[in-house]
């Protein structure tokens, strides 16, 4: 433990991870847990900003837990844990919070953008959200925090709410850093040619983990193709291109250099070929779906899994916290 860089990562407990989440970022997550001590949390707080109503949040946190394990994270090897088992997060969000602008908080691009989505609901909750992810971070005191691009802004707050911590009361937390491993930077494409998978975008387009065998099949015979090149080795149009991307994702090398072969010598059978592709999706994502099936119907194994995660977290915490309240001369006695 000692030693090791320490890496930090929220996930939004929305449900339901598609193969985007997967090659994004789930990937990543099990690769770092063998070489960094790890902390990923499930981000049941944040989601209050934008979902006060908790119906769901129970059976969504559930899934998101079940999904990273089934992916691959390994519950011994890391804290994995929810947000709002680990008070001290709240106690430090409201130390940086003094410490944060209402100036800068109101350019954050993610709330201007939601400000935009729920104009009625302009909660103060929404407008500290970065501050709320700032503790979350600087908690464990991480230095690592593997996010996409879409939390830059957010990461770079961090940056600054350490730096006037630090400036202000004592050199306590490092300064986090966003990490990815540079050949594991795999967009995945929709199968609609357009853009990337995503939640908010086509549903039809995105496969997800929870996706039954004859739903993959669906959405991937339905992709988009046309009646093949006329010209040998001509360049292929996206969609076209997104077929063989998703393809060297989850298929046989062999088996996508014929595919690559066939197209270059205009030869190519398109229905073959999402044939191929639907039967080694489904050869990837079932095992993963019956997994996440089996944790989410062993309710005591969830319970011991977050009882473990926020004990590790809280650990984590408690250490830091005694700095923080320290360095602050929050210590009357
Ligand atoms: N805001 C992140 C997202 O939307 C989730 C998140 C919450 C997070 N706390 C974090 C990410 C801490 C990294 C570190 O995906």
């Amino acid at each position: 433990m000692e030693g090791k860089p320490i890496v930090m990562s929220g996930i939004r407990p929305t449900g339901f991870l598609h193969l985007g989440n997967y090659f994004g970022a789930i990937r990543n997550y099990v690769r770092m847990q063998e070489e960094f001590e790890c902390f990923f949390m499930v981000a049941d707080l944040h989601s209050l900003t934008t979902h006060p109503d908790t119906k769901e949040l129970k059976s969504n946190v559930h899934r998101v837990l079940a999904e990273n394990i089934a992916c691959g994270l390994n519950p011994d090897k890391v804290a994995l844990y929810c947000q709002s088992h680990v008070h001290e997060t709240t106690e430090l969000y409201l130390y940086l919070n003094m410490l944060a602008y209402k100036g800068e908080l109101e350019k954050t691009v993610t709330f201007k953008d939601k400000v935009r989505l729920q104009p009625d609901n302009q909660n103060a909750g929404l407008l500290t959200y970065p501050v709320l992810q700032a503790a979350d971070i600087i908690l464990h005191r991480a230095s690592l925090v593997p996010v996409g691009k879409d939390q830059e802004q957010h990461l770079e707050m961090a940056r600054n709410f350490a730096n006037r911590f630090n400036h202000r009361y004592g050199d306590v937390f490092p300064e986090p850093q966003a990490f990815n491993y540079n050949d594991q930077l795999v967009k995945v494409p929709s199968l609609d040619g357009a853009g990337k998978m995503s939640k908010s975008e086509n549903q039809m387009a995105t496969l997800y983990l929870a996706d039954s065998d004859d739903m993959i099949r669906k959405k991937v015979m339905k992709a988009k193709t046309d009646s093949g090149p006329t010209e040998q080795n001509s360049e292929k149009p996206p969609y076209i291109e997104n077929i063989f991307l998703l393809m060297k994702l989850v298929s046989d090398g062999a088996v996508v250099n014929e595919f690559e072969n066939d197209y270059n010598n205009c030869n190519i059978r398109y229905g073959d070929m999402k044939k191929q592709l639907a039967e080694d999706m489904v050869r990837f994502i079932a095992p993963i779906r019956e997994k996440v099936e089996g944790i989410l119907g062993n309710e005591a194994y969830l319970k011991q899994i977050m009882e473990t995660g926020a004990e590790k977290a809280r650990k984590s915490a408690r250490a830091t916290m005694e700095l923080v309240r320290e360095s602050m001369g929050l210590n009357y006695f």
